[in-house]
């Protein structure tokens, strides 16, 4: 196994990383500022990105980064949650037996967010993943889910994170009064070429290692074939040190690079 050879503890290029050992990209920077912004400001946040780009990464960070104290977070990814299960989830982790009927189901969780506002002084920070995947009908019912007072007041924050095709369902006039109601708006950007070393680095220091296993070369081939999209720079920077090791080189080299890429479809 490469691990071993590499002097790795683990492939260091793995999906799950805790959110202390991230790579603070300008971009997540910058997202971690909107953020901010919006925890003062409360309402609704829109975080646009391509598939990959870090998206659920940097909300997980986001949640952990909650004072507990002071916020409640709430997690429902569309691509494996129905809309019904969001409804019902939603009301159970407000804590209150979901009802049945839609319209009773709306009130209740309305009811259950203002008290937790109003009463606990706890802001339900609910977070919606893959939004890109919501029909017309789920977006409308989000804005009335979440119009409280007649609009003078936001007692939770609501973010909506999901590929770029959110934008064109959000432009849809229907939409609109939902769109109105953005409160900050992030697009997520792939790493900066300059910024590949650092996240390389930073990933391997989470493997266990302080070595340079990538050339500057190899890097620049890299960045060349994954764009600075920091999933698939993980499945090709994988493969590399696997190729690497099968050759018995201890840095990867381009040549390795292309090689890695040639059996990744991308
Ligand atoms: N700032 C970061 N530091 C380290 N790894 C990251 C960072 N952002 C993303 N990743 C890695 O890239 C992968 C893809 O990110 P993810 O958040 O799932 O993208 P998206 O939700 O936009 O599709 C994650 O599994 C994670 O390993
Ligand atoms: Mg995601």
């Amino acid at each position: 196994m490469f691990t071993q050879f590499f002097n790795l503890k683990f492939n260091p290029f793995t999906k799950e990383i805790p959110v202390d050992k991230l790579f603070l990209s300008n971009n997540l920077e910058e997202l971690t500022s909107r953020l901010m912004y919006l925890q003062r400001a409360r309402g609704i946040g829109l975080i646009i990105g391509e598939a990959g780009t870090g998206k659920t990464t940097a909300l997980r960070q986001y949640a952990q980064s909650l004072n507990p104290a002071l916020f409640q977070s709430f997690y429902f990814p569309l691509a494996t949650v129905t809309v019904q299960e969001f409804y019902r989830g939603l009301a159970l982790e407000l804590g209150e037996e979901p009802k049945h009927k839609k319209v009773d189901l709306f009130r209740q969780i309305q009811s259950a967010i203002g008290s937790m506002y109003y009463e606990r002084r706890v802001t339900p920070v609910i977070i919606l993943d893959e939004i890109h995947m919501a029909s017309n009908k789920l977006l409308e019912d989000l804005r009335i889910i979440f119009n409280f007072n007649m609009d003078s007041e936001n007692p939770f924050i609501l973010i909506l994170a999901g590929q770029p095709l959110i934008r064109s369902k959000l432009a849809l006039n229907v939409n609109n009064p939902l769109r109105q109601r953005i409160v900050v708006k992030h697009m997520m950007s792939n790493m900066q070429k300059d910024e590949l070393g650092g996240y390389l680095k930073t990933r391997l220091a989470f493997g266990g290692t302080h070595e340079e296993l990538f050339t500057a070369p190899s890097m620049e081939a890299i960045y060349g074939v994954t764009n600075g999209v920091p999933r698939l720079v993980n499945s090709l920077a994988t493969n590399c040190l696997l190729y690497a090791c099968e050759k018995k080189q201890r840095q990867v080299d381009e040549e390795t690079v292309y090689q890695a890429q040639s059996e990744l479809n991308f």
